[in-house]
């Protein structure tokens, strides 16, 4: 067998990826599953944003583009930042990439050298550690449990900040845990950050459009407008307008970070899709009024899963105020014995034996760092969820 890169030892594959394949595979064996595993909205892309990609497509505009991005829609996304996030950009100011991911990607891989650190929160989004290594930087992690709501206090940020700290990523709402920052919380975060000038920042934004009930969102360049010189403002349209495979990313960010990223973009990808990147421009110009029609109804199924989940014996769920994810702890489930006699002593043994014995993939909590929970998207049909409900409460009133 070839030999691989020794970079590659470095990472574990997406644990997400891995569980949403594996429920694949089962359904196509016939198996009946309801998989919650995903992190994608389940509507459908508005038609208008298909119509633009459709014209793009008409049009010729099928070639290579500039290296970040066509420059009608890096002025749709300074104009975005403007009107959402009172962020004054100019749009040569702004990078398009293809997806959040490879923006962050391109972030850390074009700043980042061995011996560095990134401080992360545990729970963190699954990829952010592995790029930091792959990168031949070095995490750092810093606990917000479920005491302080899963959000980072501003004394154990300043605990984990030492000389080598190069970036601290900050993502709200948060994947997995739907935790969301108030504009006072980010300030107090940013008193700590502005004590050390060699930290750049990378706020993740892109569940900016996912919050609830009445709480407003709020970025951190926006709240300490004297950390904006060094931070990455980072966003997409894959969550907010249900563009997950056109993937189209973009952010604003310090302008000697941004050419690196270029430099590393044309050496890679070229530019992100030519089509996708003419959907994108209308779904930041166009219509928005089906985004607070999309919060509604994932607001009320927050709601319906937070209790359901309650309801169930040995499971202890938060109520969260962003994103379309609940990451309930299982721990005192732990020890038992399902139906099917598989002794469940860790939250990954948990969501395998649900997977396999009543067909609901959720994501084990150490993916993300935190054991002893699992996450669950609750980007699906009410149907799914109620019937998905069903299973995991039929699961866990079974263990003995
Ligand atoms: C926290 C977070 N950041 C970034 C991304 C990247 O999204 P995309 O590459 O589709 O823009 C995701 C996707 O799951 C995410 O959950």
């Amino acid at each position: 067998m070839e030999k691989l890169a020794d970079t590659l030892g470095r990472i574990a594959p997406s644990a997400t990826v891995g569980i949403s394949q594996k429920a694949r595979e089962m359904v196509l064996q016939g198996r009946d599953v309801i998989a919650l595993s995903a992190g994608e909205p389940d509507f459908d892309t508005p038609e208008h944003i298909k119509q633009a990609a459709i014209r793009a497509i008409e049009m010729g505009k099928t070639k290579y583009t500039n290296v970040a991005g066509i420059s009608e829609l890096k002025d749709a996304v300074a104009a975005k930042f403007l009107r959402d996030n009172n962020l004054n950009v100019r749009a040569e100011a702004c990078f398009v990439g293809s997806g959040g991911k490879q923006i962050i990607f391109n972030a850390l891989m074009a700043t980042l050298n061995r011996g560095d650190e990134v401080v992360i929160p545990i729970p963190y989004w699954v990829s952010y550690p592995d790029m930091v290594r792959l990168a031949g930087a070095t995490p750092v992690f810093a606990h917000a449990d479920a005491q302080s709501g899963f959000k980072l206090t501003p004394e154990k940020l300043e605990r984990v900040i030492s000389k080598q700290t190069k970036w601290f990523i900050l993502n709200s709402p948060s994947n997995p845990t739907g935790a969301t920052y108030s504009a006072k919380e980010l300030e107090q975060l940013g008193a700590v950050l502005e004590r050390y000038p060699q930290v750049h920042i990378l706020s993740d934004d892109i569940y900016e459009q996912l919050v609830y009930g009445g709480n407003k969102f709020a970025t951190i360049a926006q709240v300490c407008p004297t950390l904006a010189s060094r931070t990455l403002t980072l966003n997409g349209v894959s969550k907010s307008h249900s563009m997950t495979g056109w993937r189209i990313g973009y952010c604003t960010g310090p302008e000697n970070i941004l050419l690196g990223m270029a430099k590393l973009q044309s050496q890679s990808t070229t530019n992100p899709c030519s089509i996708s990147q003419w959907a994108a421009v209308e779904a930041l110009n166009g219509a928005q009024d089906f985004l607070s029609e999309w919060r509604n109804v994932f607001q009320r199924r927050r709601d319906m899963v937070v209790a359901g989940l309650n309801d169930i014996e040995g499971i202890d769920c938060l109520t969260p105020d962003g994103a379309f994810y609940v990451f309930p702890s299982i721990e005192i489930l732990l020890g038992r014995t399902s139906v099917g006699g598989q002794l469940i002593t860790t939250d990954e043994e948990f969501v395998l034996a649900l997977l396999e014995e009543n067909g609901v993939a959720l994501v084990h909590g150490s993916a993300f760092g935190l054991a002893g929970h699992f996450r669950l998207s609750y980007a699906a049909s009410d149907a799914q969820l109620k019937e998905a409900l069903t299973r995991i409460a039929q699961f866990c009133d079974a263990l003995a």
